[in-house]
């Protein structure tokens, strides 16, 4: 990737172009002020001293990255190209450009790292670098975070979307945002047995700014979401238009999602130590029975023999809402199709027509704007290899939350506490478990086998 980047140039074709003044050279980037002009802004007055200039930083030819706009949620909700404009216009000014992120004092980020995240790769004067983000992730997560980098369709899984801020492997309950440090232990030793590699050799600093990142990026998505939802909600005097107050913008769209994140870090799960004198041979023992028990369940999705052959198809939240939209667009033209609209009066009519317009446009957006839906598979247990980290600990808040995301549902509230520590004992028994006698055909190790 040269060092404007390819992916940089992913400015999206799709997203409406966010009108920012350029700016003059010589001036301090923070002493400019950013003019969110655009097609029908008002221009956000209250978000100027957060002042976003658009710095061309010697690319050449090579237009600036932008983010795209989310158009299959734009589309999802029947957005207008001047509300879609609009959204553009207010995450603009709210959390700045891939080159240049802001951020308000409400999403508790660090702009600093940020900027060392941000923008293209490039080196400063002592040589240190910047642009990691783009450097490192984007051709699998994509510059928006969208999970749709170049690379992206050749995977599986596909790398994550981290737009609907939700993420699987951490040490908070199933519904809660990871703890900055889960981030970490993510990008520390990646995600085992997936395409996500570990970048252990990054130092300190970079991993923290990368963490950083994921979460602006993540807070930006979920924003994102609620505005695009919150057209629905408008009154008629609202005229379509969201109101660019403080009020709303930051307390009832911000805040949330900002509050979610930082209470995460106050929000680990509690796990009991692990008896020290523990019989392991009965430990695993009642393990198996709660994995094949009706509590538990795991046999269910885990299969009889571990392999991760019970339910194999099911999907993940992902995939599970580009699955429906193909349903709800294959759906909705065969019904279109049946329709006898020689019965129906001008005002079903011109409904009807207006339905077709956007059935046909919804379907384009997916084949554009999402990848082809996949099914999850239940892990192979026998294998010893997991995403989330192999440690006993890490099982442990597996089991007891769930995957978030996933099928993978919690234990918490079905097996106790105490007992998860058995099934942790069990499963890390798995992939040596021989099943039968040993011969030079059935090696020790299971995993040897397969
Ligand atoms: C080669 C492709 C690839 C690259 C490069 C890559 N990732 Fe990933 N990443 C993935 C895949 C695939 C997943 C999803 C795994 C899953 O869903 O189980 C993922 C998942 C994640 C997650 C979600 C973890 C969770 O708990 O849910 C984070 C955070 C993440 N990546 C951050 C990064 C960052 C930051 C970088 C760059 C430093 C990066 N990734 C580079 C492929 C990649
Ligand atoms: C409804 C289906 C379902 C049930 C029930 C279920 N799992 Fe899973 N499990 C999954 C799926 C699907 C995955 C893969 C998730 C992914 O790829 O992100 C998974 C992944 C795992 C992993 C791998 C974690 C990692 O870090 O890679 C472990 C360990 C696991 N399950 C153990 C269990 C145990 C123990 C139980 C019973 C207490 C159980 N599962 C019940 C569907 C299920």
């Amino acid at each position: 990737m040269s060092a404007c980047g390819s992916v940089s140039s992913q400015s999206g074709k799709n997203s409406p172009a966010v009108a920012l003044e350029e700016t003059s050279p010589g001036t301090s980037p923070r002493q400019r002020d950013r003019a969110i002009g655009g097609r029908g802004s008002t221009g956000l007055p209250w978000l100027l001293l957060a002042a976003m200039p658009l710095v061309a930083i010697g690319c050449g030819p090579t237009p600036a990255a932008s983010f795209r706009l989310n158009m299959f949620e734009a589309s999802q909700q029947r957005l207008k190209p001047s509300q879609e404009q609009q959204v553009a216009t207010i995450l603009a000014a709210m959390f700045g450009s891939p080159d240049e992120p802001v951020v308000l004092a409400e999403t508790g980020l660090d702009e600093a790292k940020l900027q060392l995240a941000a923008g293209p790769v490039r080196s400063d004067i002592v040589g240190r670098k910047n642009g990691l983000y783009r450097e490192h992730c984007a051709h699998c997560h994509g510059v928006t975070g969208d999970g749709m980098g170049p690379t992206a369709a050749f995977l599986n899984p596909y790398p994550r979307d981290y737009r609907p801020g939700v993420f699987k492997f951490k040490s908070t309950e199933r519904a809660d945002k990871p703890t900055h440090d889960d981030l970490v232990l993510v990008l520390r030793n990646g995600l085992a047995g997936s395409s996500m590699p570990s970048f252990d050799l990054l130092s300190e600093s970079k991993i923290d700014a990368l963490a950083e990142y994921v979460k602006y990026l993540s807070i930006r998505g979920e924003v994102e979401l609620a505005l695009m939802r919150a057209y629905f909600e408008l009154d008629d005097e609202d005229q379509g238009k969201l109101p660019e107050t403080r009020e709303f913008l930051v307390e009832e769209i911000l805040a949330p999602v900002a509050e979610a994140w930082q209470s995460a870090e106050d929000a680990v799960i509690d796990v009991p130590e692990m008896p020290a004198d523990i019989d392991l041979v009965a430990s695993i023992a009642k393990g198996k029975e709660l994995f094949y028990g009706n509590k538990a369940n795991c046999v269910k999705c885990h299969g009889v023999t571990g392999l991760g052959d019970g339910q194999a198809n099911d999907y993940d939240d992902w995939n599970k809402v580009v699955l429906q939209a193909h349903k709800t667009v294959q759906g909705g033209l065969e019904q279109a199709s049946k329709a006898s609209t020689w019965e129906m009066d001008s005002d079903e009519l011109s409904e009807h027509e207006a339905d077709l317009v956007w059935l046909e446009r919804f379907g384009k957006v997916l084949d554009g704007n999402a990848l082809q839906p996949r099914m999850i598979r239940p892990r192979n247990l026998r294998q010893g290899i997991y995403r989330g980290g192999m440690r006993p600990l890490d099982l442990y808040y597996r089991i007891h939350a769930g995957i978030n995301g996933a099928p993978m549902p919690a234990a918490k509230g079905t097996v106790p506490p105490e007992d998860i520590w058995h099934i942790v004992n069990y499963i890390r028994s798995l992939p040596y478990d021989f099943n039968g006698t040993l011969g030079v055909d059935r090696p020790m190790v299971a995993r040897d086998r397969l």
